[in-house]
């Protein structure tokens, strides 16, 4: 029988263990999110994370742009927002409609990086010294140890873009587990996704996996979400791979609240690198 990791239970943990810390906080932390163009499920993402913070009495400051806004005024918002001291997390919501993702994320102050996106963070991880580290990647940590699975000598495999992949990549190995990146438009999917003791799927295509594609007693992280008919579903068809994983995240209600609640965490992080 599938066991379902419940995110939502988790995140509910982290986030009232934030809500506590920024109550002690004598100036409070205050995210700054960028959002550009009318993309529907990024608007609803910047909402659910303007929530969160709100609910952890963390500021909220959202600054939205047409989706033909200009590379140069998105990076000099950027960098107002990186002299003012108020603003202590900076987050521009990808995918850009057209700006180029890497020059934007590199305008911002790597203290205030709250995605963990910025190169010099990717960097110190890279050098074990871990500052600021992606949310989705941190999230998906924790939802892999909940499994209390022995983890060291497993196998995984990340149907994803290298954005999401790199940091996810190296906290894997340090856990002993090694990875292999495959594109979703990879002839040999099928054989590839079966090799994964560990099968984490963010490509944003519904039923892009279904339990013949998932090695037998898989743990399986379904990070895609996609609305189809009102309905949100994953990248995973989670009614065949409950016949072969041991463990799924379900969608809604597995990554997504994780990534949120890890948010919080890094805004206290980043805070904390200013104080
Ligand atoms: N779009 C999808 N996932 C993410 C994320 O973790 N951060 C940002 N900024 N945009 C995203």
């Amino acid at each position: 029988m599938v066991q379902i990791i419940n995110g939502r239970e988790i995140a509910r943990d982290i986030r009232e263990k934030i809500r506590e810390r920024v109550e002690q906080m004598p100036i409070k932390p205050k995210l700054a999110v960028i959002l550009v163009g009318d993309d529907e499920a990024s608007h609803l993402y910047v909402g659910l994370k303007q929530r969160a913070c709100e609910e952890a009495g963390i500021g909220f400051e959202l600054f939205l742009y047409p989706a033909d806004a200009s590379e140069p005024e998105i990076v000099s918002k950027i960098q107002e927002l990186n002299a003012r001291t108020e603003v202590t997390g900076i987050l521009v919501q990808l995918p850009l409609p057209s700006q180029n993702a890497d020059r934007v994320v590199l305008a911002i102050d790597p203290k205030k990086d709250v995605d963990g996106f910025h190169p010099a963070n990717l960097e110190n991880l890279k050098n074990d010294h871990p500052t600021l580290v992606s949310a989705t990647a941190l999230g998906i940590m924790k939802l892999i140890t909940a499994t209390n699975e022995e983890l060291r000598g497993k196998q995984a495999v990340l149907v994803s873009g290298e954005r999401f992949a790199e940091p996810l990549e190296i906290l894997l190995a340090e856990q002993g587990v090694a990875s292999e990146v495959v594109s979703p438009d990879d002839p040999h999917l099928k054989e590839k996704t079966q090799q994964g003791d560990i099968l984490i799927v963010a490509v944003g295509r519904p039923h892009l996996i279904n339990g013949e594609m998932i090695k037998n007693k898989a743990i399986v992280l379904d990070v895609g979400t996609n609305k189809i008919a009102e309905r949100t579903i994953g990248d995973v068809d989670q009614e065949s791979a409950a016949e072969a994983a041991s463990w799924i995240t379900p969608v809604p209600g597995g990554v997504g609240p994780m990534t949120v609640a890890m948010l919080l965490v890094n805004i206290t992080k980043a805070w904390d690198l200013q104080k």
